[in-house]
């Protein structure tokens, strides 16, 4: 596959002598899900800015699409790339839902019909129909964040950069952006995913990315992190709680964990984890 995002040796500083983001090199290629993890203020956020050039002044060298990241492409890069920022407040400016939709669309040239149509779509696609007409000051925070994601949607990224998006969502919500983001993936849809919820983290997410205090800690697989645990402590990071109860059970009933599960891998999903204790239980 195509590399689609690449960092080349990049540093950023809001401030001078203050550097945020230090020497950091990476790609990305077409169609991969990424989860970036990092503690807080370890730079994740800065780095999606600085992808969409929403900043500026780094030394290296960002790429998206084969463009370089600077103040000529910034309009181009922008139709490829959307950001569903952190906090929702900070992306939402308009009045009312329709209006938010159709923003980026209408940006991109879309009218009449074709607009309307193009609005639907990505209200259908995200579960808002209901809530259109809607003032946006008045929505809760889930309802927001939605919205933001349908925006974002509506203008149909090559890439799209997930800041933390299940914060504040309630369980239903929560099931309902993950089946969006593998809706996503599905299409082919380059996904990078910020999230402090190890539990939360999506299957398909194989890659993960560990951000400490600028610096690429980890790239590689997200099971290999897992269990790594000298990066887990310094990133201030954990593994996901079906991993530690697999390893109590494990630990509890040495004789019940027979050869032909032995090599297999420790479960980081809810629904490994279920396979584990079907094994388990088998022929109890
Ligand atoms: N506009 C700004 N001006 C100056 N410093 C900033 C600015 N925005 C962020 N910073 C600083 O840059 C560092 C990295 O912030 P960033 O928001 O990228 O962290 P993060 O990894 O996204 O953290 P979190 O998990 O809390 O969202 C922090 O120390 C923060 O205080
Ligand atoms: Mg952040």
């Amino acid at each position: 596959m195509p590399e689609i995002i690449s960092f080349s040796d990049v540093s950023f500083s809001y401030h001078p002598h203050l550097p945020i983001l230090k020497s950091i090199s990476f790609s990305v290629e077409k169609g991969e899900a990424v989860v970036l993890l990092g503690e807080n203020g370890s730079g994740k956020s800065t780095l999606f800015l600085n992808l969409l050039h929403l900043v500026s002044g780094h030394s290296g060298t960002i790429t998206a699409e084969g463009l370089e990241i600077n103040h000529k492409n910034e309009k181009r890069i922008r139709k490829k790339i959307g950001l569903i920022f952190q906090n929702s407040n900070d992306q939402l400016f308009l009045p009312t839902v329709k209006e938010e939709l159709a923003f980026g669309p209408w940006n991109l040239g879309f009218r009449g019909i074709k607009l309307e149509k193009q609005i639907f779509k990505a209200a259908e696609a995200i579960g808002i129909q209901s809530i259109m007409e809607k003032k946006v000051f008045h929505l809760s925070q889930g309802e927001k964040k939605k919205v933001a994601i349908a925006a974002v949607y509506a203008m149909d990224p090559d890439i799209y950069l997930f800041d933390e998006p299940f914060a504040n969502l309630d369980p239903k919500t929560r099931q309902d952006l993950t089946k969006i983001l593998f809706d996503l993936h599905s299409q082919g849809k380059t996904i990078l995913l910020i999230s402090h919820e190890v539990d939360q983290i999506p299957a398909f997410f194989k890659r993960v990315i560990v951000l400490h205090a600028g610096e690429i800690l980890f790239d590689g697989k997200l099971r290999g992190l897992f269990q790594t645990p000298e990066i887990l402590s310094k990133a201030n990071l954990r593994v996901p709680i079906v991993a530690t109860l697999y390893q109590k059970v494990k630990k509890q009933f040495p004789n019940r964990i027979k050869k032909s599960w032995q090599n297999r891998k420790i479960p980081i999903s809810v629904s490994e984890f279920e396979e584990f204790l079907e094994f388990l239980l088998k022929d109890m």
